[in-house]
């Protein structure tokens, strides 16, 4: 197994996780049967984020356009989304992982939404790593839903115009209390970031890989990490002044 550096990992992880659809094609099954086998990738990848330290993981579950995808995809991404909460609490809950969420959570199924929330509340006081689920999530929504709030608390005295910096901006997103990602993953050889934290993701590593989303397995995560490690984060700065710090 491919050897990482402990002392160097990404705090969050975030995962674009694509190309269910064509690892079914390419096995000739329906897309379903794709996103089946995702979600077995889905466990795989937690618990291995969990083994290697990771501290936060953020996966593109559903985004906010997936709503427009055929009626029978939509209902079963819903019920494996609700199979998988089912299925998978007590392994959150034994490997102390704390659930989250970010999106547009009021849309989701009345099912979803209840199973989310029993979720959430058995394990919010878990410690030893984040698992946020990005559900009919849209980043442009979440940054339009920012600015609205914001306004609206100038409106209402609680905050004033010249107070407004990074942070601030950062505090009205739903990602509030989880620092931006280190790494963006995304798998099946796609190169975009189809409207995923587009704040966030000012100063991540991006990563692609041709896997497609049903064969990511820990070592492609691991590869991902060595790559990640690999690279001088700068964040603007020049080589010399990262490296007399
Ligand atoms: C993209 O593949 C994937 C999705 C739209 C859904 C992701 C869902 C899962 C991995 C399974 C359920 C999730 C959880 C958390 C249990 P695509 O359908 O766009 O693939 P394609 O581009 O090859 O058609």
């Amino acid at each position: 197994m491919l050897k990482i550096d402990q002392n160097n990992l990404p705090r969050h992880i975030a995962i674009i996780m694509d190309g269910n659809g064509r690892w079914a094609k390419q096995h000739t099954m329906g897309r379903i049967r794709g996103h089946k086998k995702g979600a077995q990738a889905v466990k795989t990848t937690v618990t291995a984020c969990r083994e290697i330290g990771i501290q936060c993981l953020t996966l593109f579950a559903f985004s906010s356009e997936n709503w427009g995808r055929p009626n029978e995809e939509v209902n079963a991404l819903m019920s494996l989304l609700a199979d998988y909460l089912d299925k998978e609490a007590p392994t959150l809950q034994k490997q102390e992982i704390m659930l989250t969420t970010i999106g547009d959570v009021e849309r989701l199924y009345p099912s979803v939404k209840k199973k989310l929330l029993e979720v959430k509340k058995l394990t919010e006081k878990n410690r030893k790593m984040v698992l946020n689920l990005a559900l009919s999530y849209g980043s442009r929504d979440e940054i339009i839903f920012a600015v609205k709030k914001m306004i609206s608390d100038n409106r209402e005295g609680k905050l004033n115009v010249d107070d407004i910096d990074n942070d601030t901006v950062g505090s009205y997103l739903y990602t509030n209390n989880i620092p931006d990602p280190d790494l963006l993953i995304r798998t099946s050889g796609e190169y975009r970031i189809s409207n995923f934290l587009l704040w966030q993701l000012a100063y991540s590593e991006l990563y692609f890989t041709d896997v497609l989303w049903p064969d990511f397995k820990k070592d492609d995560l691991l590869t991902a990490i060595a790559v990640y490690q690999s690279r001088e984060r700068r964040f603007g700065l020049t080589s010399e002044q990262i490296n007399d710090k």
